[in-house]
């Protein structure tokens, strides 16, 4: 089978930015007594001035105090306290702290210049056993969090679920569990009525595919159940909950923007071989249509629902249109493509990946390739009615080096960064209704199973200390959005 966000690839990032002098070079200043390599040429006037600029975080990844203000216990805390489930036994007790310097990641939210902060909200801290009692601190800190945004001009963009569901929850079913759905919509009320006056866009689940079939088929994220039948149903009331959210927080917040963020796979076929290209369609129901098909109304693909035969229960029509109740925007996750070929050992769905000694990988050993997240968005664009599209994430975990006199040297994030953004510039300049781009992450975090040894921020945190140190590659960003905005001034 293959595994989460399977990896494969092609180009070089430079050449990435070669291809666009259509839109204008603009050169971006340094700062600072080193300067950074010279920028590429980012041809940011495609970009419009409305374009939202931002950095992405989640709960359970940077705050840490889990056991501070009542928090409940969620599935993570269950599942890095287990024994071998994480990387070196760590967990996100502590994490980057942020719960209690979220002060100072605000001042470094400021200083990017970013125009919107993607952040989640921790289940288990305003409803603390998922069901009933409603914690009063847990939604104090978050208006606190989306106040203080606003007060600096950042817009927040807020996740009600990035995979931490309250244990209890958990204990009486799961994900699997249809009432899990309502006790979703109970807590999405709670958070509504409370900030939904000024969270700017709402994004109902973050990566469905990976809460249902990473936590309850593979079982390597939490809850660490392995059941194709259980994945299946987890991924249908993951859906249910999302329709039922955006229905009540379109009457809790009226002006918001409302979605939902998954990480669509960009496959792309090993060679033209008919098995493989079989292979790229099984894929993508499994993955993408799986998902995409029922939250753009289509109902589950018939082909999926063949190959699941008695595994899976078709649910009733009324589910059905919940789940399609109208989003406004759709997030897209993208780190790199996977290249598939048909494998008959693969007993699932005879699949497998490729990987090419030409493909330039990340730490996490996934292909960099820009032009997949070009390809990807237009894709979306052209088999759903989209409406607007926002990259929700998109960034890189590399071997850092440690900070010295202020600086981190990250060439390697810093061209993936700039070869993305001008990814999406020529999504849009080919028509993708893309409105937002948020570098994943703002800060090195938990990275769930592989724990602190994978750093993905912007700004480099030493752990011991909780000092943060801005990359180079937080440096260029900065630079971008300052070009970006200069232009559309
Ligand atoms: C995801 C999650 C993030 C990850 C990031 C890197 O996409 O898996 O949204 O929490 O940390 O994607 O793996």
């Amino acid at each position: 089978m293959l595994p989460h966000r399977l990896a494969g690839r092609l180009t070089d990032v430079a050449s990435t930015l070669q291809h666009g002098a259509d839109m204008g070079a603009v050169p971006v200043s340094t700062q600072g007594s080193a300067p950074l390599p010279q920028a590429a040429p980012a041809r940011l006037k495609v970009f419009p001035p409305t374009f939202v600029w931002g950095a992405a975080t989640a709960a359970y990844q940077i705050e840490g105090a889990v056991d501070e203000d009542g928090r409940g216990t969620s599935i993570w805390d269950t599942f890095s306290h287990t024994p071998g489930k994480v990387l070196d036994g760590d967990n996100g007790d502590v994490a980057c702290d942020h719960y209690h310097r979220w002060r100072d990641d605000l001042a470094i939210l400021r200083d990017l210049g970013v125009g919107a902060y993607r952040f989640s909200i921790a289940w288990p801290r305003i409803v603390p056993t998922g069901t009933g009692a409603i914690n009063a601190a847990g939604l104090d800190w978050y208006e606190r969090l989306v106040d203080a945004l606003l007060e600096h001009g950042i817009q927040p963009w807020a996740t009600l679920y990035h995979w931490d569901l309250p244990q209890p929850l958990e204990d009486a079913g799961g994900w699997p569990a249809p009432t899990t759905a309502d006790a979703f919509a109970y807590y999405a009320e709670v958070v509504g009525k409370r900030i939904g006056d000024r969270v700017q866009a709402w994004s109902t689940l973050n990566e469905p595919w990976c809460s249902a079939f990473l936590g309850y088929y593979h079982g390597v994220h939490a809850p660490g159940r392995q059941d194709l039948r259980l994945a299946l149903a987890a991924s249908h009331t993951l859906l249910l909950a999302h329709g039922r959210a955006i229905e009540v927080l379109r009457s809790t917040s009226p002006g918001a923007r409302l979605g939902i963020v998954l990480n669509p796979a960009q496959l792309e076929a090993a060679s033209e071989d008919e098995a493989d290209v079989a292979a790229v369609r099984r894929l993508d129901g499994f993955l993408n249509r799986w998902f995409l098909d029922p939250v753009y109304g289509r109902g589950y693909p018939a082909d999926m629902l063949e190959i699941y035969g008695d595994r899976f229960t078709q649910p009733p029509d009324q589910e059905l249109r919940a789940i399609a109740t109208p989003i406004d925007f759709l997030g897209v996750n993208y780190y790199g493509p996977n290249i598939v070929r048909g494998d008959p050992t693969d007993e699932f769905l005879g699949t497998g990946s490729v990987r090419r000694a030409e493909d330039p990988v990340t730490q996490m050993d996934w292909i960099v390739r820009p032009e997949g997240l070009t390809e990807l968005l237009l894709r979306l664009q052209r088999d759903y009615p989209v409406g607007s599209m926002a990259v929700t994430e998109n960034g890189a975990a590399y071997k850092d080096p440690p900070a010295v006199d202020g600086r981190v040297h990250d060439p390697e994030r810093m061209h993936y960064v700039e070869g993305h953004v001008a990814a999406v510039g020529r999504a849009i300049a080919a028509g993708a209704p893309v409105m937002g781009y948020f570098v994943w992450s703002l800060l090195d975090n938990f990275e769930w199973a592989e724990g602190y040894s994978k750093r993905f921020g912007v700004v480099a945190v030493d752990y011991a200390t909780q000092r943060r140190t801005l990359k180079d590659s937080g440096r260029r960003y900065r630079e971008l959005i300052a070009a970006a905005s200069q232009l559309s001034s």
